[in-house]
Parts: structure tokens; C-alpha cells; sequence
């Protein structure tokens, strides 16, 4: 099923794990080399955000290990992580849904950005204090990640941290699928259903980056405004209304390019519009996750409608079909590539990712809960730091469709807790 990006995470040494424990003070992490005798025998606690279980949101806790000094390969850097990005495909993790993730107990995270803060030796090109942004399978819901440095990317100096967690993963699925793979072009018109998610918001700047290209974008009601002020031609709400229709009514032909996270009849619906000569990609199977728990029912609903097609058919339909996962691009040199070419759409002010909320580690389940209750327009970001008492999460207004839904949502938990305590006295 689902996305993401590719390498395995290196972990600095750990030595212990204590589980939910408030996190100490880290102290100092090395500045320079890493190989003293003397310094390797300190240790420093390291919170991260672990998978203990495939389940519900506790099923991923903020740990605090206790790392030996890291001992850097050559080509290495240590980086101290500012703020992490949050995935849809971290969702389908913590439900066992996604094959790229190693079994639980495992340190999540797909994204990040920090400051580099040891270099190993060979590494001429990163230097001790660079801003970076950095990218891997699992790991990156940490404090301190050891990565390759031609795995980090400088950030432009205006970028925040915030930024630079919120563009790999989504920019990178964006921009090779409109430009790699169905090869966008001035005039088109582009259908992207979550358009007010990470990718979806992704998808709508590059599109604006071609001359005169059509967005039909699907999102709840809510969040039109916004999307259409980022520059989404035609918003469409699908709970209200039938896209195809709507779609139909503004452009009877159909649309140009099609892309698809949402699978099973969506798939079929996508092909559909399609016009002659036009392409489908398929990333993503959303409509497999209805809430916190996996879904079985959703699950089996989605693959017994996929798009099911002969090669015949196909070469009657004169259309394209294509399916796109970054966590299955090995070449890391079109990764770098098209890095590079984000970063400098980003200088160029033609990109820039839209942070919806920013969460601490400590709070990681109401992140997730954001995202699976349908709330976030842009990137929901995971910040390392210890969360000050009196903190509140920082978030952009509530969209008010959503507010009924937060309610039922936290009746439900009640109910859950009630359910629980019940359990527990039985
Ligand atoms: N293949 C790849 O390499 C790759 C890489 C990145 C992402 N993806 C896929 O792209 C999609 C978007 O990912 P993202 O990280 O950018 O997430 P996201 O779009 O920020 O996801 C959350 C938003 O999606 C909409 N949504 C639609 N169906 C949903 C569902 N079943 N559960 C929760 N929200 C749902 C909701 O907005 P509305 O209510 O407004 O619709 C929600 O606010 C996902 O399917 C993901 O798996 C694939």
C-alpha cells in the first residue's frame, strides 16, 4: 500500500530505553569528531517516538534513550532534528498497513530538519552548524539522526525549520509525478483529491509553476477558501457531491492528468475522466483508513473495487495508467536532483509549504488525530522540543465543519475511557 521515502535510517547507539519518562535535560552533543576514547564513554538521552505495537495512538510512545556518543562513518553527519513531519503513510504504519516500515519496536519518522552538529570524516560538502533538511524510510522522530551527507540538503536561509520538515516527502511525490511522470504541461487540467492535505497543496503550487494549467481539487467544504486563494481552480466538496458530475459540468471531456491517493472506486471514477491521451496515477489507498483502528471492512471494500483492466482495454481506452511510491525509488541521484530543484522553487518564492499545526513530541496522538479526523489544510510538523506547561499546540483556526466532529470525537473518547475503566473493574 502507500508511500513513502527510501535508505534506512541509521540510529545513533542506544543503550537502554526508558519508556514515557518526562525526558532530562540533553546535555551538550558532541561539536566536532565523534571518535574520542574519552568520549566514548558518554551517554545522553535522546527522545524519540517509537512504534511499540501496530494499533491505536498509543501505540506510539515518546521514549527517552539513552545513546552512546555516535561513532560516525565516513560520509556521516549527526544532525540535531528541529521539527519532523507527520505523513498520511505514519498513519497507515501504526495500523500495520505499510511494508516499508521494519516490525515495531521502531523509531518513526520519515522527515526531518536540524542542525548538523558532528561530521565524520570524507565529508567536505557539510560543515558543523549547516541548517539541513534530511529524508529516510523510518528514524526521523528523534532528537539526533546519523544520515549520509549527500542524504541532508541545505536550507535556503529563509526557510524555517518547520518549512524544511514539511516539503521531502510531499514536494518530491508531487513533483515526480507531474513532472516525471505524466509530464504536465501549459493548457492541462489536473484533478488531486485531498488537495488541502500536505500532497494536495504540494501538487496545487507546482501546478501553478506551468502556464494556465486547470486544478480540480477535492477537499471538505471547509477548507475551499483556503485552497482556492493556493490557487486550486475548481474546489469540490465529496461529501456533499458527486465529483465526476461536478467535474463533468465545468469540463465535459474530462481532465488531462489524474491523481489518485484515495484507490479502490475512486481509481475506476479517475479513469473515467480521464481524456483520450490523458493519465492516471495512482499513490495512495486513503480510502482503506476510516479512523484510529484498521478497518477491515474499508480494506476489503477498496481492493474489491480497484481498477481492474486488460492490456487490451487499455490500448482501446488510449490512456495511461501508472502507479507512483518514492519509498521504491532506489536512484538517490534523481532524489538529490529534484531536491535541489525544490529548494530552489523555494528561493525562488514559486514553493512554500503550508504548516497547518506543529505538535511536540509529547502530544504525537493528537497530531495523528488531526489528520485522521479530517482537520489539517497543509503539514501537521512533530517538534522534538520538551513542551513548555503552558504551551498550546499551535494550530491554524479549527475548520469550523470539523468543530462538530472534534466534539463527537472527544464524546467518543469518553465513551472509550468509560469502556475502558468498565473493563478494567470487570
Ligand atoms: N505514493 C507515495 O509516494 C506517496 C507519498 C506521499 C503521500 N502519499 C499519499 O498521498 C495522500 C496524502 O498524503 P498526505 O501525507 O499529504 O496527507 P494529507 O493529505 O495531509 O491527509 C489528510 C487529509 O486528507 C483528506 N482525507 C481523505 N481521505 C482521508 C482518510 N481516509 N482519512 C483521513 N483523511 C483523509 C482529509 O482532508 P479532506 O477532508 O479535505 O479531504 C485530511 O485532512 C495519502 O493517501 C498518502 O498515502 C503517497
Amino acid at each position: 500500500m502507500s508511500e513513502e521515502a527510501p535508505t534506512q535510517q541509521q540510529q545513533p547507539p542506544e543503550q537502554e530505553k526508558k519508556a514515557d519518562e518526562p525526558p532530562p535535560a540533553a546535555p551538550d552533543a558532541p561539536q566536532e569528531s565523534c571518535s574520542s576514547p574519552a568520549a566514548e564513554e558518554k551517554t545522553f538521552p535522546c527522545r524519540a517516538l517509537v512504534l511499540t505495537g501496530y494499533g491505536g495512538y498509543d501505540k506510539v510512545k515518546l521514549q527517552v534513550k539513552a545513546l552512546s556518543q555516535p561513532q560516525l562513518q565516513a560520509g556521516e553527519v549527526l544532525v540535531r532534528v528541529k521539527a519532523c513531519g507527520l505523513n498520511f503513510a505514519e498513519l497507515l504504519c501504526r495500523q500495520g498497513l505499510y511494508e516499508l516500515l521494519p516490525a515495531p519496536p521502531v523509531t518513526m519518522g520519515m522527515e526531518c530538519s536540524g542542525i548538523i552538529e558532528a561530521v565524520g570524516e570524507e565529508v567536505t560538502d557539510r560543515k558543523v552548524g549547516d541548517r539541513v533538511i534530511t529524508l529516510g524510510k523510518s528514524g526521523m522522530w528523534q532528537e539526533l539522526v546519523v544520515v549520509s551527507a549527500d542524504r541532508t540538503f541545505p536550507m535556503p536561509e529563509q526557510m524555517s525549520f518547520e518549512e524544511g520538515a514539511a516539503l521531502p516527502v510531499n514536494y518530491l511525490t508531487a513533483y515526480m509525478m507531474l513532472f516525471e511522470m505524466a509530464s504536465v504541461r501549459p493548457g492541462k487540467s489536473v484533478l488531486i483529491h485531498m488537495a488541502a492535505g500536505g500532497v494536495g497543496i504540494a501538487v496545487t503550487q507546482l501546478c501553478q509553476t506551468v502556464q494556465d494549467v486547470t486544478v480540480f481539487g477535492t477537499a471538505s467544504a471547509s477548507k475551499h477558501e483556503t485552497i482556492a486563494q493556493g490557487g486550486v481552480t475548481h474546489p469540490i466538496d465529496y461529501r456533499t457531491k458527486d465529483y465526476v458530475e461536478e467535474i463533468r459540468k465545468i469540463s465535459p471531456k474530462g481532465v488531462d492528468i489524474v491523481l489518485d491517493p484515495l484507490g479502490g472506486s475512486d481509481t475506476q471514477k479517475g479513469f473515467s475522466l480521464l481524456k483520450p491521451l490523458g493519465t492516471l496515477i495512482v499513490f495512495g489507498a486513503a480510502n482503506c483508513v476510516t479512523g484510529q483502528k484498521k478497518n477491515l471492512l474499508a480494506m476489503a471494500k477498496t481492493w474489491y473495487n480497484q481498477l481492474s483492466l486488460t492490456t487490451l482495454k487499455l490500448m482501446q481506452s488510449n490512456k495511461a495508467v501508472c502507479g507512483f511510491h518514492l519509498g521504491y525509488i532506489s536512484d538517490e541521484q534523481l532524489i538529490s536532483r529534484t531536491m535541489f530543484t525544490l529548494l530552489e522553487l523555494y528561493s525562488q518564492g514559486k514553493i512554500k509549504p503550508r504548516i497547518d499545526s506543529c505538535y511536540h513530541f509529547e502530544e504525537v496522538a493528537d497530531a495523528m488525530r488531526r489528520m485522521h479526523e479530517r482537520q489539517n489544510i497543509g503539514k501537521v510538523i512533530l517538534l522534538p522540543e520538551p513542551k513548555k506547561v503552558e504551551e498550546k499546540p499551535k494550530s491554524n483556526p479549527e475548520p469550523e465543519e470539523n468543530v462538530e466532529k472534534t466534539e463527537a470525537a472527544v464524546d467518543e473518547k469518553k465513551e472509550e475511557a468509560k469502556e475502558e475503566v468498565k473493563a478494567e473493574k470487570d
